[in-house]
């Protein structure tokens, strides 16, 4: 468990000053400070040492040297864990909105890893870059942990200690039930996250975060009134680098949201609005030149990858790979998809059906839809993805996917009317791909987001097929504060009439938690009762399981 005094000073760290102590672990607790701590750097009480020579402590390094206002004004975050390591986040700044002292100065700063909230049991302590290249972000990978446990963590820079921050690593096999939570859209002016504070306080190993973390929007006409005053966009809508940055710093600014980082590791993909709305490869909303468009998604990856908790290294090129695979023991196989980077422009060839509130985007199953070279993921990224699920030996393979999976025909007709925005505008490669899983696996489960509404569902290759058999199974998570169109709202309990695959629908705010075991998946709906309140109560109001071996939801049970 313990990364050795010699890596340690491997890693540049002579200026340790004082011994720690190993004691008890107390690994179970889940509690959390709330307040900011400022602590000396460089000392640390000296207790009896319970260590031996075999296991020398880890030394407290030194801070590095700083004068100014607490650097960590955005919190920190965990993510990507695996058996034996976790990506450790913080971004300095010390008034994100206002521009910071940090200016063209690399930066470092300590980082502590202990067994304990009270970091008695210190396992690391070390120093990690900052650089002004990277807008002073550190994502730190931090090795040598043990498989299946939970660690704190903290940052330090000059006189200033982050707040005590809590992660975890995976096991390494087995079939532990993992608590899982997943969510998305959380745009700025829809609502508060008081979704967040209550993920944060509750239960979980993981959290998947599955698109539209910021928007890209200029200020709306309206914004929710919370204590801090209007939420509002601050700027027009985001193009380049530094908007995107002080958009990330915007939203990161909300505590809540900050204390939900710091309860648990995040496992995170990027959707539409990371860039620009409904945007297909280089395609964008409002016919920017290809070029041009270019120049802002690289941008737009930038700051991405800035402000996430990622193991990925900073993007080089004009294109920026993060589908990539978590592994929870044997029991789940986590694969995270990027479907917008990789898209072939959405379907122009099926009859537009006009419905008020949903847009443009609504369009009679067509030619272009329903071949299967028209794709989403891009031919790389389904090789692999196919390749993962072959070679899997997990009970469950599950898609950590933007738009939903299980179609929607909006407005029966002669052929459905879908969002061609969804997997319903890339029906024929959906078709192949769910044949193609489900041939490797028989406990495919895909989580998705992006509609600003809930859905438990049954998965068939072709959705609107419903004779043919249900080979997988869904769940669409709400967002945390995103709006589901007011003026779509009457039409809510038709989805389902029209939609037998869509088992449950529910257009309110919250998020969804999965207890994952190795005989059954049970997925509870959590609904907060107004997301225009910080304060707002949550309660689980459906729950739902699936059976291992038996493709789609098995029961069904409503609290209202
Ligand atoms: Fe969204």
């Amino acid at each position: 468990m313990y990364i050795s005094r010699r890596s340690l000073l491997a890693a540049g760290l002579g200026t340790a000053v004082a011994g720690c102590t190993s004691s008890t672990d107390d690994g179970s607790s889940t509690t959390l400070p709330s307040d900011e701590s400022t602590v000396a750097s460089t000392t640390t009480e000296s207790t009896t040492s319970t260590t031996t020579a075999a296991t020398p402590a880890p030394l407290l390094v030194d801070a590095p040297a700083y004068t100014g206002d607490i650097p960590f004004a955005l919190g920190t975050a965990s993510g990507d864990p695996d058996a034996s390591s976790v990506v450790l986040w913080t971004r300095l700044s010390s008034r994100p909105l206002d521009g910071d002292a940090f200016g063209a100065t690399d930066h470092q700063v300590a980082i502590d890893v202990a067994t304990n909230q009270t970091f008695e049991t210190l396992v690391y302590s070390g120093l990690h870059d900052a650089p002004a290249a990277h807008d002073h972000s550190v994502h730190a990978i931090i090795d040598g942990l043990a498989p299946n446990s939970w660690y704190w963590y903290r940052f330090r820079l000059g006189e200033h200690t982050s707040r005590t921050a809590r992660t975890r690593t995976l096991p390494i096999a087995g079939d532990d039930p993992l608590r899982l939570g997943f969510s998305s859209c959380q745009n700025w002016e829809s609502g508060q996250y008081a979704a967040h504070r209550h993920l944060a306080d509750a239960e979980l190993d993981l959290f998947v975060w599955l698109g539209d973390y910021i928007y890209e929007y200029g200020p709306g006409n309206g914004g929710v009134v919370g204590s801090a005053g209007r939420r509002r966009h601050t700027t027009p809508e985001v193009t380049d680098l530094s908007g995107y940055r002080q958009r990330y710093a915007l939203y990161k600014s909300d505590p809540d949201l900050q204390a939900h980082h710091e309860a648990r590791p995040w496992v995170v993909t990027w959707d539409d609005h990371e860039i620009d709305n409904n945007h297909a490869g280089l395609i964008s909303q409002d016919g920017q030149d290809e070029q041009e468009f270019l120049a802002r998604r690289r941008a737009a990856h930038q700051a991405w990858w800035e402000n996430m908790p990622v193991r990925l290294g900073s993007p080089q090129d004009d294109v920026f790979e993060i589908h990539r695979t978590l592994q929870w023991g044997n029991l789940v196989d986590l694969h995270i998809l990027d479907g917008r980077q990789y898209r072939d422009p959405q379907p122009s060839d099926g009859e537009a059906v006009p419905i008020p509130g949903a847009g443009e985007g609504i369009r009679r199953l067509g030619p272009t839809a329903r071949d299967p070279q028209q794709s989403m993921l891009g031919s790389a990224q389904r090789t692999w993805l196919e390749e993962e699920v072959r070679s899997s030996t997990a009970v469950w393979n599950v898609l950590g996917n933007q738009v939903y999976m299980h179609g929607l025909d909006a407005f029966p007709g002669e052929s459905p009317a879908t969002n061609i925005d969804t997997w319903d505008g890339y029906h024929g490669e959906r078709e192949e791909l769910l044949t193609s899983l489900t041939k490797e696996s028989t406990n495919l489960v895909v989580l998705s987001g992006d509609f600003h509404a809930s859905t438990a569902a049954d998965l068939r290759a072709d959705p609107f097929d419903f004779d043919s058999q249900v080979i997988a199974t869904e769940f669409m998570a709400p967002a945390i504060s995103s709006a589901f169109p007011s003026q779509l709202r009457p039409l809510a309990p038709l989805v389902a009439q029209f939609n037998p695959q869509i088992r449950h629908f529910d257009p309110d705010n919250g998020y969804m938690t999965c207890e994952i075991t190795a005989d059954t998946w049970t997925t509870e709906l959590h609904r907060l009762t107004d997301v225009t309140d910080e304060a707002s109560s949550i309660s689980v109001v459906a729950r739902f399981s699936v059976r291992s071996g038996t493709p789609g939801i098995n029961t069904i049970e409503v609290f209202e």
